[in-house]
C-alpha cells in the first residue's frame, strides 16, 4: 500500500489496559467472545490464550487493513471468526446471534492509523486528508469540508473537540476552500494554526479540530450508542460488557447506557419510582477504572483512558 510503513502490520500498538481488560472479560474457556475493535489483535490475542478448544472469538473491525491483519495472524485459527464492519451491526452478525459471553470495544483510532500518512488522520504527517477508519465508506475529511456549510463545521469542532475558536476556525476554512479545496492534513493544520493563538504550546492548535473531524467523519458517537445496544442485546445472562474511551463524551454515553440499566432512575416528590418496579438488566462491575502507574508512565495512549465494565443480568 502507497506509503505504508514497513511495520504498519506488527502489534506496535501496546493493549490498553490489558490486565484489567482481561479481568473485566472473565473470559470461559468455552465461552464466545466478540472484539468489536480488532486493531492489532493486542487484547484478541490474550482472549484466545485463555480459550480452550470449545470456544469462540469473533473479530471486527471497520478499517480493512485490520481485517487483513486479522486474517493473516488468526484466520487459521478454527475458533476465530472474522468480519469487517461496525461494531454498531454487530446484532446482524449470525455468529453474535447464537449468544456472546463478552463483548469488548476499545475505542478510537490505533497507532497504525494514525501514524500511516496516507490514511490521513494526523497533522503531524503530510497526507490526503481522508481520516476514515473504512475508506470504502462515507465521506473523506475533505469531501466533507468541502460541502459542509460553516455552522455545521463549527458545530461539530465545538461538541467533539470542545473548540473554543470553533466559529473562527469554521470562517477560515470556508474562506480557503472558496480559493481551492483543501485536500491535506498539513494544508489544514496549518490554516488552523494561522487562526488559533498557540496557548502554552502543549498541544498542536490542530489536535481538537483534527479529533472532531474524525469523530464525525466516523459517525462514533452514534455507532457507540449503538453497538452498546446491540452488544446487550447479544450478550448471555452472565456476559460480560467491557469498554474502554479515550474521550469524555464517550465515556459519559458508556457510563449513562450502564447506570439507566443497573440503577432505578431517582425519582422526585411528584412522580416517585418504586424501586419494584425497576428491573436491572446490567451489573455495574467496578465503576470507572483507570490505568495503573507502571502502565501511566510507559504508555502514553493510558493517560485518558477510562475502562467500564457490565455484567447482563438474568431475565
Ligand atoms: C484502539 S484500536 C484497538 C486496538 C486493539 N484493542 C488492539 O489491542 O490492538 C481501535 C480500533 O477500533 C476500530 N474501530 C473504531 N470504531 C469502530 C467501530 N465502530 N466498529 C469497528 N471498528 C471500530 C478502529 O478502526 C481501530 O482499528
Amino acid at each position: 500500500m502507497a506509503g505504508e510503513r514497513a511495520d504498519a502490520h506488527e502489534p506496535s500498538h501496546l493493549p490498553v489496559m490489558w490486565t484489567q481488560v482481561m479481568d473485566g472479560l472473565r473470559v470461559r474457556r468455552d465461552g464466545r467472545y466478540l472484539d468489536g475493535t480488532f486493531g492489532r489483535g493486542g487484547h484478541a490475542r490474550g482472549v484466545l490464550d485463555l480459550l480452550g478448544p470449545q470456544g469462540r472469538l469473533l473479530l471486527m473491525d471497520k478499517d480493512p487493513e485490520a481485517i487483513v491483519v486479522a486474517a493473516e495472524q488468526f484466520g487459521g485459527d478454527e475458533r476465530v471468526a472474522v468480519r469487517q464492519g461496525s461494531f454498531a451491526a454487530l446484532g446482524a452478525w449470525d455468529l453474535a446471534q447464537e449468544g456472546l459471553d463478552g463483548v469488548l470495544f476499545d475505542l478510537g483510532v490505533s497507532s497504525p492509523q494514525l501514524d500511516v500518512a496516507e490514511r490521513g488522520f494526523s497533522f503531524r504527517n503530510d497526507g490526503p486528508l481522508d481520516m476514515r477508519m473504512d475508506p470504502d465508506s462515507g465521506e473523506s475529511a475533505a469531501e466533507w469540508l468541502a460541502r459542509a456549510p460553516e455552522a455545521e463545521i463549527a458545530d461539530v469542532l465545538w461538541t467533539f473537540g470542545e473548540e473554543r475558536l470553533s466559529r473562527r476556525i469554521a470562517r477560515a476554512i470556508v474562506a480557503r476552500r472558496a480559493e481551492s479545496p483543501i485536500t491535506r492534513t498539513t494544508e489544514l493544520a496549518e490554516l488552523i494554526a494561522s487562526v488559533v493563538p498557540r496557548g502554552d504550546g502543549k498541544i498542536h492548535p490542530a489536535t481538537r479540530s483534527f479529533q472532531a473531524i474524525r469523530i464525525h467523519v466516523n459517525r462514533e458517537l452514534s455507532d457507540l450508542e449503538a453497538g452498546l445496544a446491540a452488544a446487550q442485546q447479544r450478550l448471555r445472562p452472565g456476559g460480560r460488557l467491557v469498554v474502554i474511551s479515550f474521550h469524555s463524551l464517550e465515556d459519559r454515553i458508556v457510563k449513562r447506557f450502564i447506570a439507566e440499566r443497573a440503577k432505578a432512575p431517582p425519582g422526585n416528590r411528584r412522580m416517585p419510582i418504586a424501586p419494584a418496579l425497576f428491573t436491572p438488566t446490567l451489573l455495574d462491575i467496578g465503576g470507572a477504572q483507570r490505568a495503573d502507574e507502571g502502565e501511566l508512565d510507559q504508555n502514553v495512549r493510558s493517560r485518558s483512558a477510562v475502562l467500564r465494565v457490565a455484567e447482563k443480568v438474568a431475565a
